[in-house]
């Protein structure tokens, strides 16, 4: 098998409260109906691309308990390879969400079996990681995982996709493999440190300059900045009304890699996957509003 995409990253149940408002320190307040849906940004890249129509593996763990069976369910039925999801005693990953009147998000994770992803997991889930044309990574799994399988990844010849997020410093040479680098506007001045600036573009070609062979910075409803040798170039978000942007920018990632698997440059790339992002708001979840192939996207 070739895989369009293998994502190695952090499954999660999503578990989600609508706020009107999010209390302060030592303050109660209520919320709506709790909803349990799949998530975790490893997870939602792989349901995303698969959903999209790409041949898509994960290299994940989730717990033994009710929440890991509900989420291999919703990967396996999006048609994700699930030959190196694996399972660990214990408590599944877990996003404590909620969801504000303008569809924002706060998030709290708590990674249970994400924690136990190791170096040896990658070491078993080598072909796999070989067989890719493009392998994406965020930073809720443990780092020495990332690395090992973004090194096995370059070795292959494969092309190497990070999305800072949550924010954490990582080493130079990880930097180096990514092509493109994705980030939001937090995400980017973190990496910059005392070289951020309020200038998104500005910061767009900054991070050039941080090793990275080239840089996305996602803007939420203003779309995406995309920085290569050639320049920066702003690719615009279609307008749509915002319900739940809960994983928004993993749809946004998935779509990208996806798309640089099957040859399109990077800003191409981006103006398709702003489109895929802009679905994926419309409506309650993560997974549960990612775009199929064939589905009409905004415009
Ligand atoms: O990016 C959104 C995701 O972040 C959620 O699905 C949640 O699980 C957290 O990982
Ligand atoms: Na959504």
């Amino acid at each position: 098998v070739r895989y369009d995409v293998v994502v190695v990253g952090s499954v999660n149940a999503d578990l989600v409260v609508g706020v009107d408002r999010r209390p302060g320190p030592g303050e109660t307040v209520l919320g709506s109906d709790l909803a349990t849906h799949p998530g975790g940004k490893g997870a939602n890249q792989a349901v995303a691309a698969a959903r999209l129509g790409g041949r898509v593996g994960i290299l994940g763990r989730v717990g033994d308990d009710g929440h890991g069976a509900l989420l291999r369910t919703a990967l396996g039925e999006a048609g994700v390879d699930l030959g190196h999801l694996l399972t660990t005693p214990g408590p599944s990953g877990v996003a404590l969400i909620t969801v504000g009147p303008d569809g924002d998000n706060s998030i709290i994770v708590s990674p249970g079996a994400n924690a136990r992803l190791t170096p040896a997991d990658v070491a078993a889930a080598r072909e796999m990681i070989a067989a890719a044309s493009v392998v994406s990574f965020q930073l809720e799994v443990p780092l020495d995982a990332v690395l090992a399988a973004a090194r096995a990844a370059a070795d292959a010849g494969g092309r190497v996709v990070l999305n800072l997020s949550p924010p954490a410093p990582v080493p130079d040479d990880l930097l180096a493999l990514c092509d493109p680098l994705v980030v939001n506007e937090h995400e980017a001045a973190f990496l910059l440190g005392e070289r951020s600036t309020d200038d998104p573009e500005a910061m767009a070609g900054a991070l050039l300059g941080r090793g990275v062979r080239s840089a996305v910075v996602t803007l939420g409803a203003a779309g995406a900045l995309v920085a290569g040798l050639a320049g920066t170039t702003a690719v615009p978000s279609p307008k749509v009304e915002a319900v739940d942007t809960t994983g928004a920018g993993d749809a946004f990632t998935a779509a990208l890699c996806l798309r640089l698997a099957r040859g399109d440059t990077l800003e191409d790339a981006a103006r398709h996957a702003v489109r895929v992002g802009a679905a994926a708001v419309r409506s309650p979840g993560a997974q549960s509003s990612y775009p199929a192939a064939g589905d009409d996207l905004p415009t």
